[in-house]
């Protein structure tokens, strides 16, 4: 959007974006600046029309201060939108040069940085609502952080590859660019030289997220819950410090990396191509059991699960054994669990979790605390 305030320009746009939930899970960073992962891993995207984060980024004319606000409240700015930002600003200034550059949203046929050559005396605001809990661990900053991205390449209108901007500002955030399930790729060869920047710039244009195609059919399928813990308030450890802890101090994590991750890929993808419902299900429990065995190797142990997480897979696995389809479960770095359900089990698993409070008497949670519904999503939504 482009208008015009006393002679000087405001520009926005706005994303409506739906996190992606780490399948085969993403823990570990072979470049921390570039975030380049150390696995490859699949996420979900869930569907924007069920659960979203809304992102509208403004220029302001009016003051040269930067402002992010996460459901209406104040947030500081951190290192990475900064760094955002600053790539932001420098792709305008860069186009002060370009007089035959026309800035695609504008009626006069100057550059984007012709139009606001003065770009340092704007302030970035950022507004971000969630329609889920923010920051314990139901990947919001994934759903944030991509709607950023989408909103600085739209008003740039350059080349920058927006999987790139969405990847810096978090790793799980480029894989919500894309529907369906997404994979994210994670650096070729543990041994190459980190500190070559040759070798950093080939892996980090190597490393950008594309949609599994084969994982279309599975839409139809497939219905999603997410059962919240409301006793569980903001994670205790970040995923950016935990995947650091996790390498500086377990030894399962090498094993996992060096062979079961690429494992998980395999079959998974296998398991898709074939449209093998039950054993996408089974790869996807494995895999986050994996993961959380090594949030429990980390020194001291990363305590993502708890008492209603794991209430939440013991019942899924008595569900298990008498469904014909089964129910896959994943947690991220939190508590909550995500369901996935083949929709012929719908009925009778919706009724089986009602009952299941009759299994768990003695605790002190309900199962299940909050409920958020969905489906796997297209992808993002343009707003503008
Ligand atoms: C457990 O993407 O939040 O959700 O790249 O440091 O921002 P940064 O980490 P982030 O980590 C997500 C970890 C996870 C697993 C996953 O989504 O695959």
């Amino acid at each position: 959007m482009f208008t015009q305030l006393n002679k000087k320009l405001t520009l926005s746009s706005s994303f409506k974006t739906a996190p992606n939930i780490g399948l085969i899970k993403y823990w570990g960073k072979w470049n921390e600046r570039e975030i380049i992962p150390l696995n490859t891993n699949i996420g979900v995207t869930l569907n924007p029309n069920d659960i979203f984060t809304t992102t509208t980024l403004t220029l302001n004319p009016e003051s040269n201060n930067n402002q992010l606000l996460i459901n209406g409240k104040d947030f500081p700015i951190s290192n990475r939108i900064e760094r955002l930002f600053g790539i932001f600003r420098e792709q305008i200034l860069q186009s002060k040069s370009f007089s035959s550059n026309k800035y695609k949203n504008s009626p006069s046929d100057k550059s984007l940085g012709q139009l606001i050559p003065d770009i340092e005396k704007y302030g970035i605001k950022v507004e971000s609502n969630n329609s889920f809990p923010t920051g314990s661990g139901l990947a919001s900053s994934s759903s944030g952080l991509s709607a950023l991205a989408l909103c600085l390449q739209d008003i740039l209108k350059t080349d920058i590859d927006v999987r790139y901007l969405s990847r810096i500002g978090s790793g799980s955030a480029c894989r919500c660019l894309y529907g369906n399930f997404v994979l994210f790729p994670g650096v070729q060869l543990q041994n190459l030289d980190k500190s070559d920047q040759q070798t950093i710039n080939l892996e980090s244009k190597r490393c950008l997220p594309y949609e599994i195609e084969s994982s279309r059919w599975l839409k139809e399928k497939v219905s999603i819950v997410i059962l919240t813990d409301t006793h569980q308030g903001q994670k205790d450890v970040l995923s950016k410090d935990g995947m650091k802890l996790t390498w500086e101090t377990s030894k399962l994590i090498q094993g996992r990396v060096r062979e079961y991750v690429e494992q998980h890929i395999k079959e998974l993808q296998s398991a898709l191509e074939k449209q093998d419902f039950n054993k996408v299900m089974e790869i996807i429990i494995r895999d986050s059991n994996q993961f959380h065995a090594t949030c429990m190797d980390t020194y001291p142990p990363l305590l993502y699960l708890n008492d209603f997480s794991r209430q939440i897979i013991k019942m899924v696995h008595i569900y298990n054994k008498n469904a014909k389809n089964i129910v896959g479960y994943t947690f991220d770095a939190g508590a909550h669990a995500v369901l996935l359900i083949h929709n012929d089990e719908l009925v009778s698993f919706k009724k089986f979790l009602s009952e299941a409070q009759n299994l768990f008497t003695k605790s002190k949670y309900i199962i299940p605390s909050q409920e958020f519904w969905t489906s796997i999503g297209d992808g993002p939504i343009n707003l503008n």
